[in-house]
C-alpha cells in the first residue's frame, strides 16, 4: 500500500456508509419525492440565465440571509448560510472541538454527529435514547455538565428515529446546560414546532436548518444556522471565503421567496407518513416507531433478509447494519403515494411468507 503522512485521525474515521445505487423507488435518503415545483422552477431557471459566471459571490448571500432573518425577525448577523445543514454541522463541530474538548449528542442519531466529532479531534460524548427513544433530559443535563462539556447537539425531531422532542424539555436543556447548545431542525418542516422562538431567550442555543428535505433542493446544498451575533461571527471564521457558489444562493432565494409553494406539498408528504404508518401497523411482526418526519423506523427480526429483498427489487430504503441500537431497523422516506404502495407491497408479499 501506498504509505502517505495522513492526518493521524483519519485512519480510524469510518466513512457515510450509503449503499448508493440507480434504484428503482430511492426511499433511502430522506430525500423529498418531487423536484421544484413547476412555478419555482421557471423562475429558478430564469434567475439562473443571468448569473455573472465570472463574479465571485456578492451581494446573493446577503440577500438570502436578510429574507431567512426576516421570516425569523432577527437580523442578518443572526444567520450564516451553508452548504447544507452539513457544512454548518460540521464546522460547528470544528469551533467546539479540538483535543479535550467534549461534545454530547444522543444516541441513535444523525450518524454524522460521531464522524464528526472524530475529525474535530472532539470527545464525542453519546447519551443513549430510552428504549422507545425518547430522550431523557435529566440523563442528557447530566452528561453535558459531568463532562463539562463544549457543546451538547440535539436532534428534532429525530433522524433516523422520527419523534420530536418537546419545545418543554429543550427549553428544560437550555436552562440546565452551560456550552454551546444545538438543535438541528433538519426535518422540522414536518413538525411544526421550531425551537427558534427560544433562541431570544438563551443566548447560547443554535438552530440548523436545510433546504434539502421539506424544500426539495438536496442537490443545491443550501442550509443556515440562527444564532446570537457574537456565535455567527465567531464560527464565520471557520468557512472558506466564497464557500457559496450563486448558482445554489439563487436558487435557495428564489424557493425561500415562493415557500408558501410547498405548504400543500409538505402536507401532502406528512399525510402520506401518517397513512404507511397506518399501514405499516397492519404488519404484525414490525415494530414501527411514530415519526414526525418524512421518513419511518421500523424494527424486524428478519430486517437484513427485507433489505436484501427490496434489493432485488430496485427498491432503496437505509440499513443501519450493527450501528448501535439500531440492530435490525430500516428507515425508510416517505416516496410519492404509488412508490409507497409499491414498497409496502414488497414488504407485505415478504412478511407474509409469499417471497421466500
Ligand atoms: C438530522 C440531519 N441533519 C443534517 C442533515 C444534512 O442535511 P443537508 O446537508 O443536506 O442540509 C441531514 C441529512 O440527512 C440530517 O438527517
Amino acid at each position: 500500500m501506498m504509505m502517505l503522512k495522513y492526518r493521524t485521525s483519519l485512519a480510524n474515521m469510518p466513512s457515510y456508509d450509503v449503499v448508493e445505487r440507480d434504484w428503482r423507488i430511492k426511499v433511502n435518503a430522506n430525500e423529498c419525492n418531487m423536484n421544484l415545483p413547476p412555478i419555482v422552477e421557471e423562475r429558478v431557471m430564469a434567475r439562473l440565465s443571468h448569473v455573472a459566471f465570472n463574479r465571485y459571490p456578492n451581494e446573493e448571500i446577503d440577500d438570502l440571509k436578510e429574507q431567512i432573518a426576516k421570516n425569523f425577525s432577527l437580523q442578518k448577523e443572526n444567520i450564516l448560510i451553508g452548504n447544507g445543514s452539513s457544512e454548518i454541522i460540521e464546522k460547528l463541530f470544528y469551533c467546539f472541538g479540538g483535543r479535550a474538548h467534549k461534545i454530547v449528542y444522543p444516541q441513535p442519531s444523525f450518524s454524522m454527529y460521531k464522524i464528526y466529532a472524530k475529525s474535530a479531534e472532539a470527545v464525542g460524548i453519546p447519551v443513549d435514547l430510552e428504549e422507545d427513544y425518547s430522550l431523557d433530559a435529566d440523563k442528557f443535563v447530566t452528561a453535558v455538565l459531568e463532562n463539562k462539556a463544549a457543546m451538547a447537539i440535539l436532534c428534532t425531531p429525530n433522524n433516523p428515529t422520527g419523534n420530536a422532542i418537546s419545545l418543554a424539555d429543550i427549553e428544560y436543556i437550555a436552562q440546565n446546560i452551560d456550552c454551546a447548545f444545538v438543535i438541528d431542525e433538519a426535518y422540522i418542516e414536518f413538525h411544526g414546532q421550531s425551537a427558534a422562538e427560544l433562541l431570544s431567550r438563551y443566548p447560547r442555543m443554535i438552530i440548523a436548518r436545510t433546504f434539502s428535505k421539506a424544500y426539495g433542493l438536496a442537490a443545491a446544498r443550501v442550509g443556515y444556522m440562527l444564532a446570537a451575533a457574537p456565535i455567527v461571527e465567531m464560527v464565520g471564521k471557520a468557512f472558506m471565503p466564497y464557500h457559496m457558489d450563486v448558482l445554489s444562493l439563487v436558487t435557495a432565494d428564489i424557493v425561500y421567496q415562493m415557500r408558501h409553494e410547498y405548504v400543500p406539498r409538505i402536507q401532502m408528504m406528512i399525510a402520506e407518513r401518517k397513512r404507511m404508518y397506518g399501514e405499516l401497523m397492519k404488519l404484525k411482526s414490525l415494530r414501527v416507531y411514530p415519526s414526525e418526519t418524512n421518513f419511518i423506523l421500523v424494527k424486524y427480526e428478519k430486517a437484513q433478509q427485507l433489505n436484501s429483498y427490496f434489493e432485488s427489487l430496485g427498491i432503496g430504503v437505509r440499513s443501519f447494519g450493527d450501528a448501535p441500537r439500531l440492530e435490525d431497523c430500516l428507515r425508510i422516506s416517505m416516496g410519492t403515494r404509488e412508490e409507497n404502495d409499491s414498497w409496502y407491497k414488497a414488504a407485505q408479499n415478504f412478511i407474509g411468507g409469499e417471497a421466500l
